[in-house]
């Protein structure tokens, strides 16, 4: 049985369609994303499970239960939000009770669950304090712990960590995978950064406009994105698009004078390649001439931009790579690098074979 199944849920705010027919299963124990841009009914996919919003269509099940109609507490899934929500006036302690008191818990349980969760989330030394004397990071736990403590099975996160600084929430999602872990919780995570789906999910339901665009593993919306909008929206920097034209032996990067890349096709067709994937070579080396523009160290690596004609291509090259401008250099990559995409409707078309040259 799963955690949460919807099944055709719909939503909209007068004309507004923020959740369009939207089905998918989350199984119990698992750490589900749902990832896609400002807008695409992100929080409203999740405020509908929890109860906060009504569903307009569908049927949302919850430990195979019918819970569409069911008021939010009697659904038994924990949500923490973006804002946190902390009481001020309130010290950690009183805010990690602050549901279990509502609920009428008996002491002593209270207590015992108190300590194991100001443990697990190391707030053990802070419970007198109030949020305001409070890190970022810690008002952000003592959140998680109010979650924790209700002992649900089932967890909601809307955007916890966005207003964590860089370094804490790299912290944060280890801390809270980990956690989820060892709870055997069922998360459903909301995020707009592909980086933390791609590094927290155990699944990613990657959404647009209202509909699902692709759901799978990290692994298999970036090693085969469906999509153009996949493509574009998994990775960093995401992967190239570059859209191809008719050559004499086969499909050439549109605009540009190197060889085929593929060994049919070209008009109406998109390449698609990860930055990760273009290997930047000497002229003399052969491969698909491009020209320089500007390069974005980054420590271990460098983004190198280019362009073949019009068309922007970004590279990945290891180290400190000092480019200068209109320098002409070639790029290659291995034939199965290599991804083709219909311009028209954006979606992957398999079949299409590399040239040679190209790897
Ligand atoms: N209470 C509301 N009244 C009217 N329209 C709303 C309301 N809440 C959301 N919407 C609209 O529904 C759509 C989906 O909004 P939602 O909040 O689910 O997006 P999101 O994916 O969570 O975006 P973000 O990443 O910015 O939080 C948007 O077009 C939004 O403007
Ligand atoms: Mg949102």
């Amino acid at each position: 049985m799963s955690a949460i199944e919807l099944q055709h849920v719909t939503k909209s705010w007068g004309s507004t369609v923020a959740v369009r027919d939207v089905s998918f299963l989350v199984e119990e124990g698992a750490f589900v994303v749902l990832l896609g841009p400002s807008g695409c009914g992100k929080s409203t996919t999740l405020r509908m499970v929890a109860g906060l919003e009504d569903t307009a269509r569908g049927r949302i099940l919850i430990g195979g239960e019918d819970m569409t109609h069911v008021a939010p507490a009697q659904r038994h899934v924990s949500m923490v939000f973006q804002s946190y929500a902390l009481f001020p006036h309130l010290d950690v302690r009183q805010n990690i009770l602050f549901g279990l008191n509502v609920r009428k818990v008996p002491t002593a349980e209270k207590e015992a669950r108190l300590k194991r969760v100001a443990e697990l989330v190391g707030l053990a030394p802070l419970l007198d304090r109030k949020p305001a004397q409070l890190s970022g990071g810690q008002r952000q736990r003592v959140a998680l712990a109010r979650a924790i403590v209700a002992e649900n099975p089932i967890c909601l996160m809307d955007e916890p960590l966005s207003n964590l600084d860089a370094k804490l929430r790299h912290e944060m999602r280890v801390e809270i995978r980990a956690l989820q872990q060892r709870l055997a919780m069922t998360v459903v995570y909301v995020t707009h950064d592909q980086a933390e789906a791609m590094s927290m999910a155990d699944r990613i339901i990657l959404m647009r406009d209202g509909d699902i665009e692709q759901e799978g593993t990290p692994d298999e919306l970036y090693s085969a994105p469906a999509t153009m909008f996949t493509a574009g929206f998994i990775g960093t920097p995401p992967m190239n698009l570059l859209a191809l034209a008719d050559g004499p032996q086969g499909a050439v990067i549109a605009g540009g004078d190197g060889p085929a890349v593929l060994e049919s096709g070209g008009n109406g067709l998109t390449l698609g390649i990860r930055p990760e994937h273009v290997i930047v070579a000497a002229e003399a080396e052969g491969g698909i001439p491009a020209r320089l523009t500007a390069s974005d160290y980054l420590g271990a690596d460098t983004v190198v931009t280019a362009r073949i004609g019009a068309q922007t291509i970004n590279a990945r090259v290891p180290g400190h790579y000092a480019v200068s401008p209109d320098h002409e250099v070639r790029l290659t990559w291995a034939a199965s690098a290599l991804h083709v995409f219909d311009s028209q409707t954006g979606r992957r078309v398999d079949g299409h074979r590399a040239r040679q040259n190209s790897g």
